[in-house]
C-alpha cells in the first residue's frame, strides 16, 4: 500500500480474529517446559477490533471500550507496543482502545491476536517498516500463539507454536461455545495426567493429495486427530463436557480449542438452528477466514 501524503495519527478498527484449533498434538517437551505441539490453527470471524491513535508524549495508554477502565501494565496490547519501541528504538507512543468480541479464557487466541494486531498496527502508524519475520520474532516473546497470527495465514503449527506452514482449509462453518467457566492454561500444561508423547505426523498425511499446499480434509482430521488438552481441561472443568454433551445432543461431534474452555464442532451444511443455551454460556456460528484481514499490511 502506498503510504499517505499527510502523517497518519490514528487507525481504527484494525480487525483481531480468533483462531481454533482444528487438533492439537503435543509430542515433546522442551528443557524450558514449553510443550512442542502440532496443530492446525484456522482463523474464524469472530473477532475483537483496535483502534491506535499516536500519542507524542511517548506514552502507551489502552482502554478497553467494554469496560473503560485504565488497565495494567501487564496487559499483552502495551507489552506489544512496548517490546516493538524496544526493538525498533522508536520514542513514539500510542492510546490503544480494544473493542473486546471473543472470550477470554476461550483458546480462541484472543489475546495474543490482540497483541499482533497491535504490532501490525503499529509497525505502521509509527513508519517502522519490520517484515514479517521480525515482529513474528517479537509477538513470540510475548506468547507462543502470537507469531500465528503475524503470519497471517490459516497453518499447520510446529515447534512451541512458531514454525508455520500455511495451509489451505476448506471454508466452512462452525459452531462455538464458551461456557461461564475456564481453567488455566499453565495449570492445564503443568498438569502430570497431561499426555506429552503423541507420536509426530507429516502434513501430508492429512492433506487430501500428496502436495504439501493441498487442502486439509476435514472429516479426515477429525476422525485421526484429537486435542490432547481436553482430558485434563475436563477433569478441571467440567463444563467443557457438557459443552461436548450439549453438541452432541443436536448431533455435532464438539472438540476443545486450545486450552479452552470453548468447544467448537463444524456444522453441517443444512443445519439452522442451535438449540437454546444454558444460563451463562455464549455461542456464536462462525465462518473459517482464508487469510487474517491485515495480512497485507507487512511485507516478507
Ligand atoms: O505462551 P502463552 O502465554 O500462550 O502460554 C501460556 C502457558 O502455557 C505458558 O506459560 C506455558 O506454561 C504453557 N505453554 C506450554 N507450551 C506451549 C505453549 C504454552 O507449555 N507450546
Amino acid at each position: 500500500m502506498t503510504p499517505p501524503d499527510h502523517p497518519v495519527r490514528e487507525l481504527t478498527g484494525l480487525p483481531a480474529p480468533a483462531k481454533l484449533n482444528l487438533f492439537l498434538h503435543i509430542t515433546g517437551r522442551r528443557a524450558d517446559g514449553y510443550h512442542l505441539l502440532q496443530s492446525v490453527f484456522m482463523l474464524v470471524d469472530w473477532q475483537d477490533t483496535i483502534d491506535l491513535v499516536l500519542r507524542e508524549d511517548g506514552q502507551l495508554s489502552r482502554e478497553d471500550s467494554g469496560t473503560r477502565l485504565a488497565l495494567p501494565d501487564n496487559d499483552l496490547c502495551v507489552r506489544a507496543a512496548d517490546a516493538l519501541r524496544q526493538a525498533t528504538g522508536c520514542t513514539l507512543g500510542a492510546h490503544i482502545r480494544l473493542h473486546k468480541q471473543i472470550p477470554a479464557e476461550a483458546g480462541m487466541g484472543g489475546g495474543s491476536s490482540d497483541a499482533a494486531t497491535c504490532l501490525i498496527g503499529l509497525n505502521r502508524l509509527w513508519h517502522l517498516g519490520l517484515a514479517r519475520a521480525e515482529l513474528a520474532r517479537i509477538g513470540l516473546a510475548l506468547g507462543a500463539d502470537v507469531p500465528f497470527f503475524i503470519g497471517g495465514h490459516n497453518a499447520w503449527v510446529e515447534g512451541v507454536g512458531e514454525q508455520l506452514t500455511p495451509v489451505h482449509l476448506p471454508r466452512r462453518r462452525f459452531v462455538v461455545v464458551k461456557p461461564p467457566t475456564g481453567a488455566s492454561t499453565p495449570k492445564i500444561f503443568a498438569s502430570p495426567a497431561l499426555k506429552r508423547d503423541t507420536k509426530t505426523a507429516t502434513m501430508q498425511g492429512f492433506a487430501a493429495d500428496e502436495n504439501a499446499e493441498a487442502m486439509l480434509d476435514m472429516e479426515k482430521l477429525f476422525a485421526h486427530t484429537r486435542n490432547d488438552l481436553q482430558p485434563v481441561a475436563q477433569g478441571l472443568c467440567p463444563d467443557i463436557e457438557r459443552c461436548i454433551l450439549w453438541l452432541f445432543s443436536q448431533g455435532l461431534q464438539g472438540r476443545m480449542t486450545g486450552s479452552g474452555s470453548a468447544v467448537f464442532a463444524p456444522l453441517p451444511d443444512a443445519f439452522d438452528a442451535l438449540a437454546p443455551l444454558p444460563e451463562g454460556w455464549v455461542a456464536r456460528i462462525c465462518s473459517s477466514l482464508d487469510a487474517h484481514p491485515l495480512t497485507d499490511w507487512i511485507s516478507g
